[in-house]
């Protein structure tokens, strides 16, 4: 015998020696009179102390009666359906022992697990990646209607936020995305699955949008958040939106294949999604705009809708207050919000006095565009000249001033004025 195999002997006849010294235990007790029954007994004997611990110093106890109450413990498996390389009949077992096996009961789960971002991040050496117990446990397993299952629907969120809402493990790992927890935490979507008084089941949790067996990178194609499908998870349950959404530019330009074009999660973000009414995100989402249409939001903030936007104050209008949320066109389309034929009505949703005349006035004015607005033109460089002309003039006149000053100073004589 090899001096680390001794070892391990004699630490296991110890460990089975501090049990059986335990055996004011009913169990360790009957265990003692006859053999055990339950093959379990004779496991539980060395593990059923909760506060049993291995060579490493980790725990190796198992709460015989939470198992009881699993969905295995319920129907009376063996502690070696899953340690399937142990055996009651040839005990003490080695020290290292393979994972517990689940493949044995529950194909499809294993077969459908080995395609995900988990699995195949694992395959590359990232062990800190979900495995079958992360999201299900190990010995308190539940059946997922149960409410008290970690993969119950109410207990989705803290179950991916062990990892994915955990600061620690997000920059250990690293994790893409960062915290995704508190960013989802705080969304309309969690608020209404966490409703007031009943889980609000028409809300997604995070296996909702990612699938569960099925959870994909956001680059792999076919993963349902990959840049191309998110209109359809997203419209999977805002149907509506999606159907206006798909008619509109955007949505049309991302079927020809236009790739610039945006999706839902560009203009609403993907986890912090806040109700599209509130006033925050209404003066956000103008710099979603500009992302793609820097011309256009840098000529709205030329104009008093958006001097005032940029302040915060969200009653005057925003991009989508003339263009269109999902529906946006060039103004050459007569659908569009902002064709000749519709631009009126348009403004007048908020200055309903406006006449014929109200719309010439140019909401994207360019200044520098002598062909777009002559008259901005050169009203533009007059304002400048002005400008440049207060400034040189006074300038001047500060230092010249300035100068007069110090030398009265200097000179001696200089008591000011
Ligand atoms: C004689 C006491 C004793 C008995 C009986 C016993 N074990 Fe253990 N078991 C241990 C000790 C001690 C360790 C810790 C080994 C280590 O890591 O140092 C352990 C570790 C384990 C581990 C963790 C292994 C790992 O790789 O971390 C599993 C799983 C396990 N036992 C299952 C069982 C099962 C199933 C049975 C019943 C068939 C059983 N044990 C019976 C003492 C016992
Ligand atoms: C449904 C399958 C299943 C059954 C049944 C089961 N275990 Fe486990 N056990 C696991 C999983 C999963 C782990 C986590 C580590 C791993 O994957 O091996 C684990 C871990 C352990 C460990 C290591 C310490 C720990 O808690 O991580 C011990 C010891 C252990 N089991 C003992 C037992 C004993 C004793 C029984 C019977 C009373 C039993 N197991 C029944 C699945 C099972
Ligand atoms: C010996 C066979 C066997 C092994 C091994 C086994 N299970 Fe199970 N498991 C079952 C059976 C049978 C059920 C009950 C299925 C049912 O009634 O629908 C079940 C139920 C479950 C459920 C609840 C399913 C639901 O309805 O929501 C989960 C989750 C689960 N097992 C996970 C695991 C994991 C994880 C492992 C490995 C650590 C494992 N099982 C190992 C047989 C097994
Ligand atoms: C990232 C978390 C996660 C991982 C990893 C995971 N599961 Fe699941 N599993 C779930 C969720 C959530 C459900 C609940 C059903 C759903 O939402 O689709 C579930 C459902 C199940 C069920 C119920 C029947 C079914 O297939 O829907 C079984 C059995 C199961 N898982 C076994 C496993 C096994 C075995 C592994 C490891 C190979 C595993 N799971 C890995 C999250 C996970
Ligand atoms: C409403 C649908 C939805 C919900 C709910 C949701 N996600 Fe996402 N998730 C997405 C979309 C869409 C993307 C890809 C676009 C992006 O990254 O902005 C994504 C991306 C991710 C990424 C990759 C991030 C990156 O930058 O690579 C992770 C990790 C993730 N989600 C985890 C979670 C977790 C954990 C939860 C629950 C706390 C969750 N998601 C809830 C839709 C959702
Ligand atoms: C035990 C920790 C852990 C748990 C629990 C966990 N994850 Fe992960 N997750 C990871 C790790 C690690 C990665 C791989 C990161 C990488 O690619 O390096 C990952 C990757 C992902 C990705 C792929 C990100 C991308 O686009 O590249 C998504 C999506 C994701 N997880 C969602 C979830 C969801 C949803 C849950 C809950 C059902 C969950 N995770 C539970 C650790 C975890
Ligand atoms: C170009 C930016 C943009 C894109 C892309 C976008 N939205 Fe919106 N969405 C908005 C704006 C702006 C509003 C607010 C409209 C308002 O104030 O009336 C809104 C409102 C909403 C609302 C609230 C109800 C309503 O219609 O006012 C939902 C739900 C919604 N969007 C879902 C989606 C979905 C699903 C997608 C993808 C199919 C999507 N959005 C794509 C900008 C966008
Ligand atoms: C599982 C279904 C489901 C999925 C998937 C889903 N949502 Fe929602 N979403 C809802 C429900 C339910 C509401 C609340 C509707 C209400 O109260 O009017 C909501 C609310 C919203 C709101 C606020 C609506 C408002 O009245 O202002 C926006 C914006 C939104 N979702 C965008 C998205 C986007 C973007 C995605 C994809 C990344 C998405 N949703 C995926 C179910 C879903
Ligand atoms: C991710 C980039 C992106 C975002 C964000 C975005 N757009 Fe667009 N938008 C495009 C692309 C690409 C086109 C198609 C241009 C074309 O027709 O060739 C387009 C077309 C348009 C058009 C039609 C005019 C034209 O040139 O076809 C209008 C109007 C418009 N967008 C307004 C908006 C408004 C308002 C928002 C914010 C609520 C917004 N866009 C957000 C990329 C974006
Ligand atoms: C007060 C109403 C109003 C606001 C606010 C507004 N626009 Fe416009 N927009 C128009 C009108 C009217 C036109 C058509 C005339 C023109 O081309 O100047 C137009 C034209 C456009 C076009 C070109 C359409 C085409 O057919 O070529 C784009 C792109 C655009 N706007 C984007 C934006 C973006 C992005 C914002 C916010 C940063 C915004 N608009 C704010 C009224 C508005
Ligand atoms: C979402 C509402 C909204 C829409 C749509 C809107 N405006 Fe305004 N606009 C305002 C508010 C609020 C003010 C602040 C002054 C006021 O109360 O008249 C303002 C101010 C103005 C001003 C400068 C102040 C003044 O009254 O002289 C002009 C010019 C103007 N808008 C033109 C337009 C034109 C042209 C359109 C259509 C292309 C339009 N607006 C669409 C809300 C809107």
């Amino acid at each position: 015998m090899k001096p680390a195999a001794l070892l391990r002997a004699l630490f296991l006849v110890l460990a089975l020696g501090l049990a059986s010294a335990a055996s004011a235990k009913p169990t360790a007790a009957a265990a003692k009179e006859a053999p055990a029954a339950d093959p379990n007994e004779s496991c539980l004997m060395c593990h059923g102390d909760a506060s049993a611990k291995g060579a490493g110093g980790q725990s190796i106890g198992v709460d015989a009666a939470v198992f009881a109450k699993s969905v295995h413990g319920e129907m009376q498996f063996k502690c070696t359906d899953c340690h399937a390389d142990v055996s009651v009949d040839q005990l003490p077992h080695a020290e290292k022992l393979a994972p517990a096996a689940c493949v044995s009961c529950h194909e499809d789960a294993v077969k459908n697990y080995q395609g995900t971002a988990h699995a195949m991040a694992r395959e590359k050496g990232q062990g800190m990646a979900a495995t079958c117990h992360d999201c299900h446990g190990s010995h308190d397993i539940k059946r997922s209607a149960d409410p008290a299952s970690r993969t119950n629907f109410v207990n989705i969120e803290s179950t991916c936020g062990a990892c994915h809402g955990n600061d620690k493990i997000v920059a250990q790992a690293p994790l893409p995305g960062g915290n995704i927890q508190a960013k989802y935490h705080d969304s309309i979507h969690n608020q209404l699955v966490e409703g007031k008084t009943v889980y609000n089941r028409a809300a997604p949790t995070c296996t909702s949008c990612h699938g569960a067996h099925s959870i994909q990178p956001k680059s792999a194609p076919d993963s349902r958040v990959a840049r191309a499908n998110i209109p359809a998870t997203c419209g999977g349950c805002h149907q509506r939106e999606k159907t206006v959404f798909d008619k509109g530019r955007h949505g049309a330009q991302l079927q020809t294949g236009n790739t610039a074009a945006p999706v839902c999660s560009d203009c609403h973000g993907a986890h912090a999604i806040q109700r599209a009414s509130t006033p925050a995100w209404q003066n956000e989402v103008v710099g979603a705009c500009g992302n793609c249409h820097d011309d256009f939001i840098t000529s709205f903030r030329h104009t008093y809708h958006g001097k005032v936007s940029t302040m915060g104050f969200g009653k005057v209008a925003t991009c989508a207050s003339c263009h269109g949320a999902h529906d946006v066109r060039p103004a050459s389309d007569p659908l569009s919000t902002v064709s000749p034929e519709n631009r009126l009505q348009t403004c007048r949703n908020c200055h309903p006095q406006a006449g014929p005349q109200f719309v010439s006035w140019d909401p994207h004015p360019r200044p520098k565009d002598k062909e777009r607005d002559l008259i901005l033109y050169y009203t533009n460089i007059f304002m400048e000249v002005l400008l440049v002309g207060v400034f040189l003039f006074f300038g001047l006149h500060t230092v010249m001033w300035a100068y007069r000053s110090l030398k009265n100073k200097f000179s001696g004589g200089g008591k000011g004025h």
